[in-house]
């Protein structure tokens, strides 16, 4: 097949290892005799830099274009002025919301050989299979109003608002339990309804939503303890879908779950075929320029590109066999605890493609 993806490096160590990913599907692509053609574009802080804005119209024009997007990470010092106007984040938040990627899915398996790396006791890790479908368009992050103003007596405040309305809920839920059907039958939908209103009606679309799918265990947990839970009972979860906020911060301590940071992907999707896939972690500064940043994130992104967007599983399963592969084999990135560099990691992978069962 043919498929024209865009790439978005970004900042940081996003160009290394969108580097790793795009010779991982070239390498996918030789081997199943796909044509995957790319074009590369700013986003965030090098297109601030460029253009003065963090989305320039000729990369939201290239990615309306595209099968699919493949992102490194945005953001970094350089541009991190709180008083700033722009700023790198409002690229992929402009994006995600440009392009109506309202569910963002987040896997978190953790892979046996990494129990050592996570700082949780193995008997907590093993058998660990969840999936976090956070809301990606709504919710905290774009709620009316937002603002920061100065007053006449010289106080200022500032407003941001969690918003949601039930048709923005119930599609990102709908999706939750058609996944669920897929997997363990079971959705943990996570919220504040002891709280605020916007989980109370979150609450309620999501047992409505649940009514039409009888075959699929719902429960409802709140947020603070959902957090405890993830690191004490992770393997009693299946699905969790929850408000774009919630979702960004657990998954980053699901990660811990997993090893590191680096290890997770994600797809960010729309009713539409196209999608946004991208590791979960930030641009690292500290690691980047260095070559050690682990690839294993962006490579996995890949694969749900390919699995997503193009519908060619077989080729998503051979990455995500290699990946596991070349962990197996001790292929270690320095947050694995081993000493392998960023390109090592790609080409221990790309070296494992071929290797079927
Ligand atoms: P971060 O995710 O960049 O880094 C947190 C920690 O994890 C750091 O110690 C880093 O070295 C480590 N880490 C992250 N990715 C790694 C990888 N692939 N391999 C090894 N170690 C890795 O978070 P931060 O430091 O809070 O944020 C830095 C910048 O990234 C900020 O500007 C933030 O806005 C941005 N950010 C962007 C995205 C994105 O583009 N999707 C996501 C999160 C943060
Ligand atoms: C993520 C990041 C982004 C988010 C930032 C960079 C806007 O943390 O993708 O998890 O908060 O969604
Ligand atoms: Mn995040």
């Amino acid at each position: 097949m043919k498929a024209n993806i865009v790439l978005l490096p970004g900042d940081g160590i996003g160009p290394e290892i969108v580097a790793e990913a795009r010779a991982v599907l070239d390498a996918v692509a030789a081997e199943f005799g796909h044509a995957l053609s790319y074009e590369t574009h700013l986003i965030g802080g090098s297109a601030i830099d460029a253009h003065g804005t963090a989305l320039p119209e000729v990369t939201l024009e290239a990615c309306r274009r595209a099968d699919a997007i493949l992102l490194g990470a945005v953001g970094g010092p350089k541009w991190d002025d709180p008083a700033a106007k722009v700023r790198p984040e409002q690229g992929l938040l402009g994006l995600r919301k440009a392009m109506g990627l309202y569910a963002n899915l987040r896997p978190v398996k953790p892979h046996p050989r990494l129990l050592s790396a996570s700082p949780l006791r193995p008997e907590r890790l093993e058998g660990v299979d969840l999936l976090v479908v956070r809301e990606l368009t709504g919710g905290l992050y774009f709620g009316q109003p937002r603002l920061r103003e100065t007053r006449a007596d010289g106080t200022t405040r500032a407003v941001d608002t969690l918003e949601y309305t039930d048709a923005e809920i119930r599609r990102v839920v709908a999706l939750a339990f058609r996944l669920a059907s897929g997997r363990r039958k079971k959705v943990t939908s996570v919220d504040k309804a002891n709280v605020l209103e916007s989980s109370r009606l979150w609450r309620q679309v999501a047992s409505a939503v649940g009514k039409d799918h009888p075959a699929i265990a719902l429960e409802h947990q709140l947020v603070d303890s959902c957090a405890m839970r993830l690191l004490t009972h992770a393997r009693e979860f299946d699905v969790i879908v929850t408000e774009n906020l919630f979702g960004d911060i657990l998954t980053d301590e699901a990660a811990v779950l997993a090893g590191s940071l680096g290890m997770l992907p994600s797809a960010s999707l729309g009713d539409g075929k196209c999608g946004l896939y991208e590791p979960i972690h930030g641009s690292a500064p500290d690691l980047a320029g260095k070559g050690i940043a682990n690839p294993l994130g962006t490579i996995l992104s890949a694969a749900m590109l390919l699995r997503h967007s193009l519908e060619l599983p077989a080729e998503a399963a051979a990455i995500e066999r290699a990946a596991f592969r070349a962990v197996d084999e001790g292929v270690l990135s320095a947050d694995l605890g081993g000493r392998a560099s960023t390109r090592e990691m790609g080409e221990a992978v790309r070296a494992r493609l071929g290797s079927h069962a």
